[in-house]
């Protein structure tokens, strides 16, 4: 009987179902979107009980579409990281709404942190930087907020995790654990640790009894329960979104770097075994966990890019369709020096100012839509201009680019990034990358394949090629307007 993987691939904007077979062909996917709740400025919130129940229906869409719970091999999740979900291990709901990884509230704690002096020995410990960004700040955030998550750690039946813990623990009816990529993301593993440290919890004020075991990224993390998919079903692949996408690309020998262009844009580099520093306001991350041994990565994390398009379309109804921004974008020369800092949830690598606002400079009357749709997408040429400065600083230089995600999809924007940079992009056919991360992982973990390496070989399809096309003094130009919009903010 053949069998098949589900990957779980539940994301910031929306969540989803997609079923593979063992050579990495999609069978079908389900989707359904999630509610962004946005309270107040800086404010981003989900309801963890929706993305339950949706991410639910989608999988059980796709069970059916396997033709039962006996046909799959193994469940893949793969999540928006750092996003953050405190529920109560004796009822199993959610005690507050989910704080999303956009969510800067925590500023003035990462501030208060700061000017205690404690960031260089965070960074050296975890690899991150003190940001909002982050998981740590925000549970801490929630265990003084929220009355119901600070009873419930009085109690002890406290559990605060990330979106794959929850998603694990609803599946299995209790299973509490979080993959090592994931894990990395709260400020709370040391990248050399194996699990949570206690003085990390202890500077933050988060109780350790309130977090996960920490795994691997692949192997047996338990099952489903019966009722949910008429049969058991194993969980074998876990794994942060970014770091899927990055394994989905192919990228496991140091040195081969990915750029996804999602709701934000994350830029990893295999940094192999050894554990990475940096000298430039970059991450150091875990890119996977096997028997124990750890891969890592080098990370540019930008916050806003999918999303830009997304505002200019539905706050702003200047567009139709993200779709539009190419054809747009194609019917003029330049952006008639209108350039976007698009820095709505503050601002990311290699910056870090949490408290930062967007702009639209360069406007005159001449400035129309196609100006606006165009600097939308320089504007991830940019971003990703000054990521490749840091990189290259910090001594892991590119020498080309795989590009994915929904808004990589658009040639023009690939093509200028190809330019900006002076380097080949890389572009699968197959852009779901970040699915195909975690399919690769639970393919292992489920025993169809013996090794990430062999799972690439038989699971990747091909690749499409962007070369630099280089007008250097327009280049420049557009890098000094940057420049100039940046110190604006
Ligand atoms: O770190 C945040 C990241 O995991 C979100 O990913 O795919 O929702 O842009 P995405």
């Amino acid at each position: 009987m053949t069998q098949s993987i589900l990957v779980l691939d539940e994301g910031t904007t929306s969540t989803r179902a997609m079923l593979f077979t063992a050579t990495g062909k999609l069978l079908g996917s389900a989707q359904q979107e999630l509610t962004q709740h946005y309270p107040a400025p800086g404010r981003v919130e989900h309801d963890a009980t929706e993305i339950w129940h949706r991410t639910l229906a989608c999988a059980r869409e796709m069970v059916e579409k396997a033709g039962g719970a006996d046909r799959i091999a193994g469940i893949g999740i793969t999540n928006q990281r750092e996003t953050v979900v405190a529920w109560d291990r004796s009822t199993g709901e959610p005690l507050a709404r989910a704080l999303v990884w956009q969510d800067r509230r925590t500023a003035e704690f990462c501030d208060e942190l700061k000017q205690a002096g404690h960031e260089a020995a965070v960074q050296e410990q975890t690899g991150l930087l003190l940001d909002p960004y982050f998981s740590g700040t925000k549970m801490r955030w929630l265990l003084d907020n929220e009355p119901a998550v600070a009873a419930a750690a009085e109690a002890g039946t406290l559990s605060l995790g990330t979106i794959e813990s929850w998603l694990v623990y609803k599946l299995t009816g209790g299973n509490f654990i979080s993959d090592a990529s994931n894990a990395s993301r709260t400020l709370l593993l040391p990248l050399g640790g194996a699990q949570f440290d206690d003085g990390l919890c202890d500077l933050l004020g988060v109780p350790k009894s309130a977090l996960a075991q920490v795994t691997d990224n692949s192997g047996h993390f338990g099952v489903t329960l019966k009722e949910l998919f008429g049969a058991p079903i194993p969980i074998t692949g876990l794994v942060g979104d970014q770091q899927s996408a990055t394994i989905g690309q192919g990228c496991l020998s140091p040195g081969e770097t990915k750029a996804t262009y999602g709701t934000g844009a994350f830029i990893l580099a295999n940094k192999g075994t050894e554990i990475p520093g940096s000298n430039n306001r970059l991450l150091g991350t875990v890119l996977y966990q096997d028997n124990g041994e750890r891969t890592y990565a080098l990370e540019g994390s930008v916050f806003v890019a999918g999303s830009l398009v997304q505002w200019l379309r539905d706050s702003l109804g200047l567009l139709g369709t993200a779709s539009e921004t190419e054809t747009l974008a194609r019917s003029i020369s330049d952006s008639g020096g209108v350039v976007i800092v698009p820095a709505m949830s503050g601002l990311g690598a290699p910056h870090w100012q949490p408290e930062a606002l967007g702009v639209i400079a360069g406007l005159s009357f001449a400035t129309g839509r196609a100006q606006i749709a165009r600097a939308a997408l320089e504007a991830m040429a940019h971003q990703t201009y000054d990521l490749a400065e840091a990189f290259a600083a910090d001594g892991a230089k590119w020498t080309s680019l795989k590009v994915d995600g929904g808004m990589s999809a658009n040639d023009w924007m690939a093509q200028d990034i190809a330019n900006m940079l002076g380097l080949p992009v890389e572009r699968p056919d197959f852009v779901e990358t970040t699915a195909l991360g975690a399919a690769m992982l639970a393919a292992k973990g489920a025993g169809l394949v013996p090794s990430l390496n062999e799972a690439s070989k038989v699971m990747r399809g091909s690749v499409g090629r962007f070369e630099p096309e280089i007008d250097e003094r327009a280049k420049q130009q557009r890098l000094v307007n940057w420049r100039r919009a940046l110190s604006a903010i």
